[in-house]
């Protein structure tokens, strides 16, 4: 009898387990990584320039992020800022994207695998 109540319990905590397990891995694929890690090389370098130093667009050097929060620094990426050549890049990204970008740049950018 007890197994009639039990077996319900057990899917509940299975899946409440599984929900956990998948909110805990906000972080993208190591393939959609690889994919932004290409994105900000080659589209966010034109005007970073190539090694992210600076070029029309300011420096997004470890160095130079130093002092600067994550949030500014993620809804920058996410929307731009207007009135400057910085473009939104919301629509190119996932939930959670604009931030790993962000904690990437700030930690120092990793290099395109090749
Ligand atoms: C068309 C040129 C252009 C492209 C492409 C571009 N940016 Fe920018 N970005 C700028 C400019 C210009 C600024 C400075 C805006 C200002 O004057 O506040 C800026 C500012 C920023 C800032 C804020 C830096 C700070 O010191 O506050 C971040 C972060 C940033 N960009 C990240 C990115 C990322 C990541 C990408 C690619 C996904 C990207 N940008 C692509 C031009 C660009």
């Amino acid at each position: 009898m007890s197994r009639r109540i039990a077996l319900p319990t057990l899917v509940a905590a299975l899946a409440a387990a599984l929900l956990a397990a998948s909110a805990a891995q906000a972080q993208p694929t190591p393939r959609r990584q690889a994919e932004l890690v290409r994105m900000v090389r080659q589209d966010c370098g034109s005007c970073h320039g190539m090694t992210l130093a600076g070029g029309l667009g300011p420096a997004l050097t470890r160095r130079a992020l130093a002092d600067k929060p994550l949030d500014s620094l993620e809804a920058v990426i996410a929307n731009g800022r207007p009135g400057t050549p910085m473009p939104p890049w919301r629509s190119m990204l996932h939930d959670g994207e604009a931030r790993w970008i962000a904690e990437r740049l700030v930690a120092g950018f990793p290099e395109e695998s090749r």
